[in-house]
């Protein structure tokens, strides 16, 4: 997990050395579209509209046509109002930033090939498994992997008018542009493909984690920074009303997760598979451990005052159920009991049965969907951004622990608002720096899915956030 924290430090670094000047014409843009990616791939949206395409046709018409040198397709970030060297920084696929860029490209890779061939599949099966995630849902190019529109939404409707005089982000998003300034929004985007999805090939069965695909782990503001590629600077703040709040990015995403978790876990088809349970949907190494019966052989499982199940069940993942109830009991205080208690309930009604549990699953899920709405409409201030810290690793929260997943959500937590608070100008950047080496060795921690230990864990978070105390 550590290559996080360092790519994110040498995307800061990268920001501040690029110049911001020069004047973006705006006439000229859709005209000079596909040169940086070569003009035969071009669908010019000129060329539809000539054709008479329906208006509010909200057609995907690829990353050609957002590449012109004179829109997005600068070699320098030196775009008056917006970069417009982001095909660049998409394309730059030795760095997180340009990951989507690869993504279909990674599947015809070694590593993606072992995996269709060990889930024996053909090119429909690619399509029916893996291309919702690895390519834009509604492109005629799936080698262009996950493209600009599959994030900022299908261009038909607004590619055309999104630069000329009169534009803005509230009129581009009313027609058509996906509005990813609101985290909540933004959170449901990345999850389709960092969680699962419901449109076809984006769901990551254990079948595909078991053929050798990597397991998912994500957090909204830390994954929203390693691809960045905007700059949040005066204009920015103007055009979008405000700089991102990383801490209300971070508590938008892990209540949009639980709530993605359930919705998925309530669909019958999703939650099984044979007559298997989808083990997706639960602790990883609940089912992977070693066995030791021997005479001196010692039970590893920790019990979870969290999840009320019996030792030799599988737990469902909670990971993002910790961080919320964490950040609840701070910022909503009055709500944070009742998530909690139906947290609990939800895990115990897996022993009882299925109805049960898809009751408790929607309770659940409406308990998550208020504190969503509630995070979102919160500006985070330095004093709950610390005592959120404090209670990510609080004895209460700190002892549900027991799996890596959940233990691997509070470092990127914890790494995530102390740059939120440096990023808010509420604590220096020198000082958040000074404690690097705390936050590392809990990254540290984390290491080794394998060898993951409870409480040496909790020792090392701990002490993270006893040091971050000292700036409080
Ligand atoms: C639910 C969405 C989803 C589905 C379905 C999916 N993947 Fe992935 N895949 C991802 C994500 C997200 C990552 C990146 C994980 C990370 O780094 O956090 C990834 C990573 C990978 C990687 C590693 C890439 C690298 O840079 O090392 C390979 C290979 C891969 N996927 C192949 C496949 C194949 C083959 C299939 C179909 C059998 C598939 N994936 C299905 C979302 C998905
Ligand atoms: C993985 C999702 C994703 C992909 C892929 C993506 N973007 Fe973005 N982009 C974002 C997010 C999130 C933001 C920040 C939210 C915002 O301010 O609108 C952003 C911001 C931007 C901005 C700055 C907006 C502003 O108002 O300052 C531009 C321009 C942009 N993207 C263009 C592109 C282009 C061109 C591509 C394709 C080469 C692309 N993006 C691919 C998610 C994505
Ligand atoms: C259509 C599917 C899709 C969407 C939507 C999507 N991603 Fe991804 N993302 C992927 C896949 C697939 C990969 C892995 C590609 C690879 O490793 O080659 C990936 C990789 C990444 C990586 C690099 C991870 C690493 O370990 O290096 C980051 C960061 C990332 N995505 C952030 C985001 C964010 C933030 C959003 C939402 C704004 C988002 N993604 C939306 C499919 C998607
Ligand atoms: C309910 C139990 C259970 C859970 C939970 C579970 N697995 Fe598995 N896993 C299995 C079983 C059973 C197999 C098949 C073992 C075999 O083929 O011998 C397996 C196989 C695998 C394999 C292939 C191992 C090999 O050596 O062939 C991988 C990798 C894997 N799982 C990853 C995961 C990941 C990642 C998660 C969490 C998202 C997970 N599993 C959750 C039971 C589980």
């Amino acid at each position: 997990m550590q290559r996080y924290y360092m790519a994110i430090r040498r995307l800061a670094a990268l920001c501040r050395a690029v110049p911001r000047s020069g004047v973006m014409a705006f006439a000229a843009c859709v005209a000079m579209a596909g040169v940086a990616l070569g003009a035969s791939s071009l669908v010019s949206p000129a060329a539809v509209q000539a054709q008479g395409a329906p208006m509010g046709m909200r057609g995907h018409l690829g990353v050609a046509s957002c590449a012109g040198s004179t829109c997005h397709g600068r070699s320098v970030a030196d775009g008056a109002v917006v970069r417009q060297d982001e095909v660049l920084r998409w394309q730059e696929d030795s760095s997180p930033t340009g990951a989507h860029s690869r993504a279909w490209r990674v599947i015809q890779e070694p590593r993606g090939q072992a995996i269709v061939r060990r889930m024996g599949l053909d090119a429909a099966g690619v399509q029916r498994e893996c291309a919702g995630c690895h390519a834009s849902p509604g492109s005629s190019r799936p080698s262009d992997g996950v493209d600009c529109e599959a994030c900022h939404g299908a261009s038909g409707g607004w590619l055309s008018t999104h630069y000329t005089v009169g534009a803005s982000h509230t009129r581009n998003v009313a027609q058509g542009m996906t509005d990813l300034v609101r985290p909540q929004v933004k959170a449901q985007v990345c999850l389709d493909c960092h969680f699962s999805g419901d449109a076809r090939g984006q769901f990551i069965a254990h079948r595909i984690m078991a053929a050798g695909h990597p397991r998912i782990s994500f957090e909204l503001d830390l994954f929203s920074t390693l691809q960045q590629h905007h700059d949040e600077d005066a204009d920015y703040v103007q055009r979008k009303g405000g700089k991102t709040s990383a801490m209300r990015m971070w508590a938008v995403g892990q209540a949009e997760a639980v709530k993605r978790s359930l919705e998925l876990y309530s669909q019958p088809a999703r939650a099984m598979d044979g007559i298997f349970p989808e083990f997706t949907f639960y602790d990883c190494h609940s089912c992977h451990r070693r066995i030791y019966d021997s005479e001196d052989g010692n039970v590893t499982a920790v019990r979870n005052p969290g999840r009320p199940v019996d030792l030799g069940t599988p737990p469902y993942n909670d990971e993002n159920m910790i961080m919320l109830l964490a950040a609840a009991r701070v910022v909503a205080p009055d709500a944070a009991a009742q998530f909690d208690a139906r947290a609990k309930a939800f895990h115990k009604a897996m022993l009882a049965n299925r109805a049960e549990t898809v009751a408790a699953a929607q309770a659940l899920r409406q308990s998550a969907d208020a504190l969503s709405d509630r995070f979102a409409s919160t500006s985070f201030t330095r004093e709950q951004t610390f005592a959120i810290m404090e209670s990510i690793a609080s004895d209460a929260i700190g002892e549900r622990y027991t799996d890596y997943e959940g233990a691997v959500q509070s470092v990127m937590a914890v790494d995530t608002l102390l740059g939120g608070m440096v990023n808010q100008g509420m604590v220096s950047s020198g000082a958040a720096n000074g404690l690097r080496v705390q936050i590392n060795q809990a990254y540290a921690a984390v290491r080794d899915p394998n060898g993951f230990q409870p409480l040496a864990f909790r020792r090392a978070l701990g002490s993270a956030v006893r040091s971050i105390r000292s700036l409080r």
